[in-house]
């Protein structure tokens, strides 16, 4: 254990662990972008970043921002941050220690004494997990432009528009162009690892060297409901037919796309949902989606194509329609920034850390950052590598030595960038 850090790990903790508290009860832990309990999840942040000192808004994309003004404003702003919804059932960990870690690294600086030259800003991304409107990354990709108007007009099982779930947590769908950034010379996000190479390896902190790619495709067979006592086999429409073999489909395809072994790739179909879902009754409808993820955008072009054309032939199989065959997103792979990379990697060394680099084959907010601004990620360790879980652990520890490298990374970035171009 590292012990004389420049932070505070027992308070970093201490946010990790009270933002964690605000969960719903019965799915421990659980805080769904745009529900309630999200919301006061941002009220206690917003609590925490003026107790800070920081100037607090929401951007038009949704995006909670905590403004610490530099020096030398004209320099313009380093951002370090993550995200503070979770998925159904996940962890205390996921987003949230990065959002904490800014949180203490502009609290850091302040009683260090000495003010940045850079404006720091801490930022609480909207709704990076897939939301129930079936897309990630919301504020990340309104601050980067990357939110369209066919995106904004997807809908949540109730009818919700995104557009106005967006108006509802306090964004401006209308006047998103504001929420676009030019003014970033340098995103920094922790995380943790959701993986077991550094835990394996007993390693302080990986660097992160790109960041998958990652396509959702929404499949819907529309067959009949019929009375499943009374009609014979060979009169049926049944769509979870042709649903479960397109699931077989993606599950071989992606085998063999990942068994070249040069290349990254896994699909999961993550959603199945069967109406009317009745015991008794022929399944009438069926949706699926499908989370495609790669290093390389060719084996998702070939993936595409293969379970288009597989699942056409399931559906005519089945007797059913494929009703839907449509892109809800499609993010390329992105590879971090090499500068950024070296201040991380010197953060940690100034520290005596021990660090790797390693690519993530989850989807980050820094992915998209990354199309306004340099951007780079730092990996703490998780147990385990379990995430997206209630289990989900990472060490008091752990979190504060991957935020104490950011810590030095941000220092010497206000140092050089700037100041030499
Ligand atoms: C984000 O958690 C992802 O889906 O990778
Ligand atoms: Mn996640
Ligand atoms: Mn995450």
């Amino acid at each position: 254990m590292k012990t004389n850090l420049p932070l505070d790990a027992d308070r970093l903790w201490a946010d990790v662990m009270a933002l964690a508290e605000i969960t719903d009860p019965q799915r421990p832990y659980t805080r769904r972008s745009f529900t309630a309990l999200f919301l006061e999840g941002r009220e206690w942040l917003v609590q925490r970043f003026n107790e800070a000192g920081l100037t607090t808004r929401i951007d038009t994309a949704g995006n909670l921002i905590g403004r610490m003004e530099g020096r030398n404003p004209a320099l313009g702003v380093i951002a370090i941050g993550s995200h503070s919804d979770t998925v159904p059932s996940g962890g205390r960990f996921d987003g949230i220690a990065g959002v904490a870690t800014g949180l203490e690294i502009v609290r850091a600086l302040r009683d260090s004494g000495v003010q940045p030259e850079h404006t720091i800003e801490v930022i609480d991304f909207l709704a990076e997990e897939p939301s129930e409107y079936g897309l990630s990354c919301v504020g990340s990709r309104g601050m980067t432009g990357s939110l369209d108007d066919k995106m904004l007009a997807l809908t949540e099982p109730g009818g919700e528009t995104l557009r106005d779930a967006l108006r509802r947590v306090g964004g401006d769908p209308d006047r998103l162009e504001l929420a676009k950034r030019d003014d970033i010379r340098a995103f920094l996000e922790l995380h943790i690892e959701q993986g077991i190479v550094l835990e394996s390896q007993s390693l302080d902190v990986g660097i992160v060297s790109s960041i998958v790619g990652i396509r959702r495709i929404e499949v819907i067979f529309q067959g009949e409901a019929d009375h499943a006592g009374t009609t014979p086999m060979a009169l049926r429409h049944d769509a979870l037919v042709a649903a479960a073999a397109t699931v077989s489909s993606v599950r071989r395809a992606a085998e063999q796309l990942a068994a070249g072994g040069a290349d990254y790739f896994v699909a999961t179909v993550g959603i199945l949902s069967v109406d009317p879902s009745a015991s008794n009754i022929v399944p009438g409808r069926c949706r699926l989606v499908i989370d495609a993820r790669t290093t390389q955008p060719a084996l998702t072009q070939r993936f595409v194509e293969i379970i288009d054309r597989e699942s056409t032939a399931h559906a005519m199989a089945a007797r059913v329609t494929r009703a839907t065959f449509a892109t809800l997103s499609d993010g390329p792979p992105v590879a971090c920034d090499p500068a950024l990379r070296t201040a991380l990697r010197e953060g940690a060394h100034d520290l005596g850390l021990s660090e790797i680099d390693l690519p993530s084959g989850a989807g980050h907010d820094a992915a998209f950052m990354s199309r306004i601004c340099p951007s780079a990620m730092i990996f703490v360790p998780c147990r385990a590598g379990k995430s997206h879980a209630p289990e989900e652990w990472a060490d008091r520890e752990a979190i504060a030595a991957g935020a104490a490298a950011i810590y030095q990374a941000v220092k010497a970035l206000d140092q050089s960038l700037g100041r030499n171009g």
